[in-house]
């Protein structure tokens, strides 16, 4: 396998010693320096990213557009400050989200909170901390948050959740806005419209500052989607819906979520699909919809999450034994506990290493054809604890350090201490210089929340 430099970083380099380096820094002194499993993030590929989505839709869309990273893909203080003066929204969807967001002085104004089930601390939380839209999902949230925003005095801006009942051929887990969902309400069912008329109906309150005002509607189809029909689908029906609910429900709307779901390539073989142009299609549907149902343009926010960070991250794992079998198992010093993707969703990756990447994959001596073929083991006690399946690679040696690419979302976010693991340290590289973001957990942090 030649070295897949679209998979890595922008900023990814191989050097004349095979080391590879991102953002200048060599990757082998990296892992060296703070240890590993080690993640490193390239400041430049998030804001290329945040940035390409910034000048599609400025082109695209000739109406107030918001790009609103969602923050669930990964939520650290460094990145929220690096995206905050770029001008994104921030997508959060529960209240630890929300602390860390506004702690890291992320503008509430420009954050959403999401969820299917939002608690009343939350709600709370959110309506006071004066986030800029709340996405209601339910009636049971809409009747509690009146009652928040009552007591709170406040004018809250919400955007309403739709199940807009397409399918998409993503994982079975990661569709949203299929027919059956836990996630909004459909519109066929009369729940959407039950909603829309319980917020904006509702009874004017002793206080007649208080109120939700319902700015839109929201969707979300899936993550990891490649097509464009889906979307296409989803945004026609939010707009026969706006257009059912102006003539019935003397609603106006002048917000339009789409959501995020924008698809990242992961190995070689997968397609090469540019989110960018989606979203360009995204913002062609939306126009066209407006003019058909005769709409002024709405604001128009997206929601990218993984393909604004997932590209911009390595894994850096380090080789402790190389065991042949049926398959050779390469094992290395993380897994399942920091990137549960492949043992949850089947999720494909590859890898080279990071220490010899100018070489060719090639056989073992004396061994049979095809033995450049590897098995990338996690250490944790799960068969399922495999990140790569099948990759060809120089024959791993005890010590190489392996580097997963594409590893910047949904890997850190979802890491957990199984096995009693200490969750990885994090490195941010950018014009030669490596920042510590985030030590490696201790064992004492592993105790820390016991008290008993
Ligand atoms: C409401 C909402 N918006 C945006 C996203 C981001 O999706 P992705 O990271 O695939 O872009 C998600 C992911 O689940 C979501 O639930």
């Amino acid at each position: 396998m030649t070295f897949p430099a679209d998979l890595f970083p922008d900023t990814a380099r191989v050097g004349a010693d095979g080391h590879l380096s991102i953002g200048g820094c060599d990757l082998v002194a990296l892992a060296g320096e703070y240890g590993t499993p080690l993640y490193v993030y390239d400041a430049a590929t998030v804001l290329a990213r945040a940035g390409a989505y910034r000048e599609a839709l400025a082109a695209a869309y000739p109406a107030r557009a918001t790009i609103c990273y969602a923050g669930k893909a990964y939520l650290a203080p460094w990145l929220l400050r690096l995206l905050a003066p770029e001008g994104l929204g921030l997508d959060v969807v529960s209240g630890g989200e929300l602390h860390v967001a506004l702690r890291a002085g992320f503008p509430a104004r420009r954050i959403y909170f999401h969820g299917n089930n939002k608690s009343e601390a939350e709600l709370r939380q959110a309506v006071a901390s004066g986030v800029g839209r709340i996405v209601v999902d339910n009636m049971d949230e809409v009747r509690l948050l009146w009652r928040v925003a009552i007591e709170a005095g406040v004018s809250q801006p919400v955007l309403l959740r739709i199940a807009p009942g397409v399918d998409v051929h993503t994982h079975a887990h990661l569709a949203t806005g299929a027919p059956d969902t836990k996630f909004g309400v459909a519109i066929d069912t009369g729940w959407a419209e039950a909603l829309v008329r319980a917020i904006v109906d509702a009874p004017a309150p002793r206080r007649p500052e208080a109120r939700l005002e319902l700015r839109g509607f929201h969707v979300h189809i899936g993550s990891q989607v490649r097509e464009l029909a889906p979307y296409r689908a989803a945004v026609d029906r939010l707009f026969a819906f706006a257009a059912d609910m102006r003539e019935r429900a003397g609603f106006v709307m002048r917000e339009l979520s789409p959501g995020g779901g924008y698809p990242v390539r992961y190995v070689p073989e997968d397609p090469d699909v540019r989110p960018v142009d989606m979203v360009r299609d995204v913002a062609a549907t939306a126009i066209a919809a407006a003019r058909k149902h005769g709409f002024e343009l709405p604001e128009l926010t997206i929601e990218p999450g993984r393909s604004i960070v997932a590209p911009a991250a390595v894994a850096l794992y380090r080789v402790g034994s190389v065991k042949r079998g049926a398959r050779t198992y390469v094992a290395v010093d993380g897994g399942m506990a920091d990137n549960m993707r492949p043992a949850t969703y089947g999720a494909a990756y590859t890898a080279v290493l990071a220490d010899r990447a100018n070489e060719a994959a090639g056989d073992f001596e004396g061994s049979a054809p095809g033995s450049d073929r590897f098995a990338i083991a996690g250490k944790y006690c799960e068969t399922g604890d495999v990140l790569v399946q099948d990759v060809r690679l120089p024959p791993p040696r005890v010590g190489d350090l392996v580097a997963i690419p594409v590893s910047g979302a949904y890997q850190l976010a979802m890491a957990s201490n199984y096995n009693m693991a200490l969750r990885p340290a994090v490195v941010v590289v950018a014009d030669g210089a490596a920042r510590l973001v985030r030590r490696r957990e201790t064992y004492d942090d592993l105790l820390a929340a016991d008290v008993g």
